[in-house]
């Protein structure tokens, strides 16, 4: 049987009508748009486009990571304010990207692309002889390719694999979880990651049924959650996998794992003066965002200078032309001089 260390506590807000996407709690004030915001031929628009380069404030000579490169929006519009000798490094756990990247990208010096997790950072710096970075932008979760790719496996408007994984060949796929957890644990992964409330219903009948057949499709077990779920009587209505699906792929691509891992090394990545960005759309990530910033005890050094108290959404106009940034928030901090 397969276990799982325990992840978080708090469920997230209300979950959102696309999967893995969860709604915003918070005011911001968002500038204008740039145009670049539509989504190209990867079919992903880039979020907070201005903001985000805002926040990481782009020397034309600077060194800068995109941790999650996916469609390249954000990478593209650092490249477009580096100079000749400016670098950036993207990365990304998925070899699609970076794929995308080398045809877009049309051999550009300046840029370097990894594939890699970003809990592995600092030693990809390492290894690639770059010193510390001037700023560093994190989009966390999934693209909107990934996401509507029936063959990925992370939605259940179309008929796919049950797998979620972000790196194709990570060694977990939402099949094996579905199939082989312990029911308990299954209900616990469940609450823990996604906050839905009939968790120990759905991993009664996720047990029952496997027994007989094993889960290997999403829509199959769309269905069984459709079945187990009961829509709430008032308010949003999302559909009854939502929260199934997110608790799963988080789970399947330890995201909470990888974002610890990747906030406890930022500031060791960074110059002093070096900005962190970090655009998060669920609570748990957006929690653990907010806590690094915070300040600690009075007397002790202060670690980050944020720029902002409270995260960035976006606007109105941005919403319009993008639906799914609806749950974004952005937070953005300075490393603070000294050790
Ligand atoms: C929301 S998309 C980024 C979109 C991008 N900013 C753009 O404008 O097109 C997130 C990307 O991060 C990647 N990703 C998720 N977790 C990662 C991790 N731990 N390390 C590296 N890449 C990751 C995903 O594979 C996906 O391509």
């Amino acid at each position: 049987m397969l276990a799982l260390a325990a992840m978080t506590q708090d469920p997230p807000d209300t979950a959102p009508p696309a999967p893995g996407r969860a709604a915003p709690d918070a005011s911001g004030a968002p500038q204008r748009a740039p145009e670049a915001s539509g989504p190209g031929e990867f079919g992903h628009a880039p979020v907070l486009p201005a903001e985000c380069l805002a926040a990481l404030d782009v020397r034309p000579d600077g060194v800068y990571a995109d941790v999650t490169l996916g469609g390249g929006g954000h990478s593209r519009l650092i490249l477009d304010r580096l100079g000749p000798g400016g670098r950036l490094l993207a990365l990304d756990l998925d070899p699609e990207p970076l794929e995308w990247a080398g045809s877009w990208a049309g051999g550009d010096g300046r840029l370097i692309l990894a594939r890699g997790s970003f809990a592995r950072l600092g030693e990809i710096l390492r290894e690639r002889g770059l010193p510390p970075l001037d700023g560093i932008l994190a989009d966390l979760g999934a693209s909107s390719r990934q996401m509507l790719s029936p063959s990925r496996g992370f939605t259940f408007s179309a008929d796919g694999p049950l797998d979620m994984r972000l790196d194709p060949d990570g060694p977990l796929t939402a099949a094996d979880l579905v199939n082989g957890l312990p029911e308990g644990e299954l209900a616990d992964l469940v609450y823990r990651l996604s906050g839905e409330r009939a968790s120990r219903k759905l991993a009664r009948a996720i047990a029952l049924r496997r027994r007989e057949r094993p889960f290997s499709t999403t829509l199959d077990l769309a269905e069984l959650a459709r079945r187990v779920v009961r829509p709430p009587a008032r308010g949003r209505r999302i559909h009854p996998a939502t929260r199934l699906f997110l608790a799963l792929r988080m789970a399947v691509n330890r995201e909470q794992e990888a974002l610890a891992s990747f906030l406890g090394q930022a500031r060791d990545c960074l110059l002093p003066g070096g900005r962190l960005a970090v655009i998060s759309f669920q609570s748990l990530e957006d929690r653990l965002v907010k806590d690094l910033f915070r300040p600690g005890p009075r007397d002790a050094p202060r670690l980050w200078i944020p720029l902002w108290k409270k995260p960035v959404v976006p606007g109105g106009p941005e919403l319009s032309a993008n639906p799914r940034a609806r749950s974004a928030k952005l937070r953005a901090a300075a490393r603070a001089p000294g050790p």
